[in-house]
């Protein structure tokens, strides 16, 4: 299929939502059902990022799209720098650019700050679709990392608990595995980028193509541990240095 024929109609679904951020109305509903008079929303946070939750779910928890990533829970600076990534072009997936392009700074932080403080249920872990020898592999990468190829520990960053750390290292528990290969496929190829020094690039270039589809199998076959908050600020030493979390 053609980008334009997939674009397209996710361009029509996101229109309406747009409008809904920026003028506070409940946008696709709004426009759906234009004929009737609505009794207009109230304008909360909860009512203007509805747009949202089409795609993020209705808590941030994701959706059973492939993805569609979870956003609940992660750390609030991890969400606001992700937002101004998309807004400013360092990340691109057109109907997420297009959404925030008119958004400031301070709307964006408060987009943030609500889907960071939501605590929806984490899904139940993907089942393997792939042999044991692999996941072996991705949890060795995940929780060792591979020296040879100086490539340290997910979790010397991501936490023991895979929950992130505050204030800017987002969790890896909750994600699908296709979600996690795509965005590691996105900072090898150069269509994602985060703050200089970018360590995600400089991890996701060590990686080969198996040891990706390793990592990811592994991790979204993991449940959310009991307590899904991520690991206090500083309370990790990471192994390299990453512009996006404060040194
Ligand atoms: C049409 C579906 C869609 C809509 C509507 C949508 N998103 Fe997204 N969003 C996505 C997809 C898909 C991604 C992952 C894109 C990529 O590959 O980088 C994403 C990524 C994100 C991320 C980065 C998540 C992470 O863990 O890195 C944030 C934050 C986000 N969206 C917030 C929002 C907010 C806030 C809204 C409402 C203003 C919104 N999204 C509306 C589909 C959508
Ligand atoms: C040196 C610290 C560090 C290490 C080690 C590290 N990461 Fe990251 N990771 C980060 C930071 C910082 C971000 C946020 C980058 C940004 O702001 O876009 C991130 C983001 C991610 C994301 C994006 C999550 C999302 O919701 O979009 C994925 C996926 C990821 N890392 C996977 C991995 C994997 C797999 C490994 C191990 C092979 C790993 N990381 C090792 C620091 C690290």
């Amino acid at each position: 299929m053609s980008p334009r024929r997939i674009l397209r109609p996710l361009i029509s679904l996101v229109a309406p939502l747009g409008a809904a951020l920026l003028f506070g109305t409940t946008g696709i509903f709004s426009v759906a059902c234009a004929q009737t008079p609505q009794p207009k929303a109230p304008d909360t946070i909860e009512s203007r990022v509805q747009g949202c939750t089409a795609c993020h779910g209705s808590h941030g928890q994701g959706t059973d799209n492939d993805y569609f990533p979870r956003l609940a829970g992660k750390p609030a600076e991890y969400l606001y720098n992700q937002l101004m990534n998309f807004r400013d072009g360092r990340r691109k997936y057109p109907p997420m650019n297009y959404l925030v392009t008119y958004l400031s700074d301070e709307y964006l932080h408060e987009i943030a700050t609500y889907f960071s403080q939501q605590r929806p249920p984490y899904p139940p872990p993907s089942k393997p679709t792939v042999g044991d020898s692999v996941l072996a592999r991705g949890e060795a990468i995940v929780l060792h990392g591979d020296a040879a190829k100086q490539v340290p520990a997910c979790a010397a960053c991501h936490g023991a608990k895979l929950t992130g750390m505050e204030p800017a290292i987002p969790g890896l528990v909750g994600l699908h595995s296709d979600y996690i290969s795509a965005q590691i496929g996105a900072w090898r190829s150069g269509s994602r980028h985060a703050k200089a020094p970018d360590c995600m690039h400089e991890i996701a270039t060590r990686l080969t193509d198996e040891d990706v589809n390793a990592v990811a199998a592994w991790l979204s076959t993991q449940n959310a541990p009991q307590n899904p908050v991520p690991a206090a600020a500083g309370s990790l030493k990471t192994p390299l240095a990453c512009g996006s979390e404060p040194q």
